[in-house]
């Protein structure tokens, strides 16, 4: 299964005209529907907060144009925050893919880094191995793999490099501070970005045969001993504006036929 996925990989620019992207905060998608003068269309479905933009990227006299929506799961009414993690990253990018009915979905956004495997502030990492949950710990015989997800990661080498990005294991989660058991969890698989959306939409697109990216940036270092949380505050903001720098470049890569 893994093999012919992996294999799907050649020639996907080829097939790439409409790509979505989801972003967990408007904070950290803000910056990408400015640059690209993206319309809002409003929500996704009445009863829930989700909301999209959308437009159209000109591929000028030596590209192609390209077909760019983006999806935000939007703001918790209860709360006034928005909805991070997984389940409302999975309703807001299922609903995306039924209506816009992208070829390939990128979920953008920051993650906490791993100093000891590399990871640095503003250092952005496209997922590669596989991608993980690590708080389904479910210890039951048939479950336990289902657990961790393992969902293979496309890389593919020339979009990497269009990114400007290194390739790492993504580890998703709904939780920001992380247990003693998640730390093991994170040293044995040797995962450089912890997040809380990328596994469950590599799941979503692998069940409806969409393309799958995950494109993070780091904005604090979970190794290290100022807390993630302060760090995060600090650096959101700086962080985004790289991030939608580099998805610049992917957007320019796509654009020129090869
Ligand atoms: N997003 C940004 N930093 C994070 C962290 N440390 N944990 C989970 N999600 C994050």
């Amino acid at each position: 299964m893994s093999t012919d996925i992996r294999s799907d990989i050649e020639g996907m620019k080829a097939e790439v005209q409409r790509i979505g992207f989801i972003f967990a905060m408007r904070a950290e998608g803000q910056g990408l529907i400015d640059r690209l003068g993206l319309t809002e269309q409003g929500r996704l479905d009445p009863d829930l907060p989700a909301c999209w933009v959308s437009g159209r990227v000109e591929g000028g006299s030596s590209g192609r144009d390209l077909e760019v929506a983006i999806v935000f799961a939007g703001e918790d009414p209860y709360h006034g925050c928005d909805r991070i993690g997984t389940l409302p990253a999975t309703m807001a990018a299922y609903l995306l893919c039924r209506r816009f009915r992208p070829d390939l979905l990128v979920n953008a956004g920051t993650c906490g880094g791993f100093q000891r495997e590399g990871a640095s502030i503003g250092a952005v990492y496209v997922g590669g191995g596989d991608f993980l949950f690590h708080d389904r710990r479910i210890p039951l015989p048939e479950f336990e793999a289902f657990g961790i997800g393992r969902i293979p990661a496309i890389v593919d080498e020339p979009m990497r490099m269009a990114l400007g990005a290194e390739s790492g294991i993504i580890s998703t989660g709904d939780s920001f501070a992380p247990t003693a058991e998640e730390q093991s969890f994170f040293e044995r698989e040797r995962v450089t970005c912890k997040e809380m959306e990328a596994a469950s939409l590599a799941s979503l697109s692998r069940d409806l045969g969409v393309h799958f990216l995950a494109v993070k940036a780091v904005t604090d270092l979970v190794d290290h001993p100022e807390p993630e949380a302060s760090a995060f505050a600090r650096n959101l903001n700086r962080v985004s504006q790289i991030l939608v720098e580099r998805l610049i470049n992917l957007l320019e890569w796509m654009k020129v036929r090869e």
